[in-house]
Parts: C-alpha cells; sequence; structure tokens
C-alpha cells in the first residue's frame, strides 16, 4: 500500500467513525459528552492523524498514536516562547529546558531531529555567519568552509529569506540534519550545533552518525508520542471508550 493511500484509507475510517458517533447520538440521549466537546476532541485527532501522514508523505516514520488527549482551546505565543528553547540556545539551556519537562539528553538529541525537514528564516542564525560576538565576527564552532554558502542565502540584515534546513533533502525525513550537517559542523541553528558541545549529547550525535540513523525512526516516533503527553492533566483527559467503538 502506498503511503498516499495508506492516508486515504486512514482518514475514512476515522470519518466513517465520526459519522456513526454522530448516528448514534442521535438515537441515544444520555451521552455525556456534548456534540461541541467531541468536536474539539476530533480536532485534536485529525491535526495528529494528518501530521502523521504528512511524516510519511515525507518517507518518515509510522507510529501509533494515543486517544484522549483534549487539547487547548487557543495557541498563545507567549507559551511557545517561554517553553521552547530559542534557535539560539546553547547547551545548558537545551538541557534545562528539556530537563524542565522531564526529557533527558538522549532524548533531547531524538528530538531535534525533527529539523530534518523544512526551512529556517537567516535571522535565526544570520548573527553566526556575520557578528557572533559583537565583534563582526562568525562562530568559530561553524565550519568555516560553509560559512560562505549561508552568507550567498543570507544578506545581514535579512529577515524574510527561507534557507532549506537540510539542503537537498529538506523535504525528506531522514537523519541528515542531526547526524551529516551537525557533526561536519554544519547544523544552522546554534541550539543544533550545541549538541557537540555536551559530553553526553555529542555521544548520541555521534554514535548515530556512525550507525547513519538506523534507529532514527524508532525513535523519533517514540520521542513525538512523549511530546503529546506533556503537560496533560489528568483531569482533562477525554474518556472515548463510550464514543470511540
Ligand atoms: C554587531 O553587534 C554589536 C553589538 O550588538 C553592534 O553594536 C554592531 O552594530 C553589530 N554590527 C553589525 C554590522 O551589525
Amino acid at each position: 500500500m502506498t503511503t498516499g493511500s495508506f492516508c486515504l484509507s486512514y482518514i475514512s475510517v476515522y470519518f466513517g467513525l465520526f459519522i456513526l458517533f454522530l448516528t448514534k447520538l442521535q438515537r441515544e440521549t444520555l451521552y455525556r459528552l456534548s456534540v461541541s466537546y467531541f468536536v474539539e476532541v476530533i480536532n485534536f485527532l485529525e491535526l495528529i492523524m494528518i501530521c502523521k501522514c504528512i511524516y510519511l508523505q515525507l518517507n518518515g516514520p509510522f507510529w501509533i498514536v494515543p486517544l484522549g488527549r483534549r487539547d487547548e482551546r487557543v495557541s498563545l505565543l507567549n507559551e511557545a516562547l517561554s517553553n521552547l528553547p530559542p534557535p539560539f540556545a546553547n547547551i545548558a539551556r537545551l538541557k534545562a529546558s528539556f530537563a524542565a519537562k522531564g526529557w533527558n539528553t538522549k532524548e533531547l538529541v531524538y528530538k531535534r531531529r525533527g529539523h530534518t525537514i523544512g526551512n529556517a528564516h537567516c535571522f535565526v542564525f544570520s548573527s553566526r555567519l556575520y557578528n557572533f560576538t559583537g565583534k563582526g565576527d562568525k562562530d568559530p564552532s561553524s565550519d568555516p568552509k560553509y560559512i560562505p554558502f549561508l552568507k550567498k542565502k543570507c544578506k545581514p540584515g535579512d529577515v524574510t529569506t527561507l534557507v532549506e534546513m537540510t539542503p537537498g533533502t529538506f523535504k525528506s525525513f531522514d537523519e541528515a540534519y542531526c547526524y551529516t550537517l551537525i557533526t561536519k559542523r554544519r547544523g544552522h541553528l546554534q541550539s543544533g550545533a550545541a549538541l557537540l558541545d555536551d559530553r553526553q549529547t555529542r555521544a548520541h550525535v555521534k554514535l548515530q552518525a556512525t550507525a547513519h540513523g538506523s534507529t532514527f525512526f524508532k525513535d523519533f516516533a517514540a520521542c513525538t508520542v512523549k511530546l503529546s503527553k506533556v503537560g496533560v492533566s489528568q483531569e482533562r483527559l477525554v474518556k472515548l471508550g463510550d464514543i470511540v467503538l
């Protein structure tokens, strides 16, 4: 089965269950959950399933998603800024930020690998090219041969240009960012390069570099499932046993 047809059948099954639920709801009025409550849960599930399908389309891993978590009604920029480590975080800040959510060093390394897909704006790493310590210098931890390549893409003060995180393979879910680029000191973000600054994180990056990411998919999947459980309180868990057949 191709990943595309897998996604389609997955989504059809899920919509089938939703319709089934609606028809049951008309017959039986004793359901504890209101439709709006249910729809909210479904919105979250839909998001997760589609995300999963995107990973599959990019030749990425597959994982079983635990159901029943209720998502927030709103997304707040400030919460993201205060909970996520910034792209210029050093290793101490990265470790502290992950540890605050119950994540160990190994998981920190595996989660960073989400950067294998997508782009980064020039401004999140341009200080590493032009003015690292405020003296018009470059980040000495970067491969000096790679800096001209990035400078060509990002002129000083550029706030709009996007650069592929893993040039050439930014649309494919692979081990390139963490293993190939970071070990060659060609990670764009300071927070990626910082993984080489600590004995434990460096060991994980190097181990995977030599293994060519052989456990990459499995570990990434496990971390993503773990991520879906961060900060979920028991009171907010929805019991889906009654409605999902
Ligand atoms: C480099 O950074 C310093 C300190 O933040 C600043 O004063 C200076 O203007 C910057 N230089 C350039 C070329 O942006």
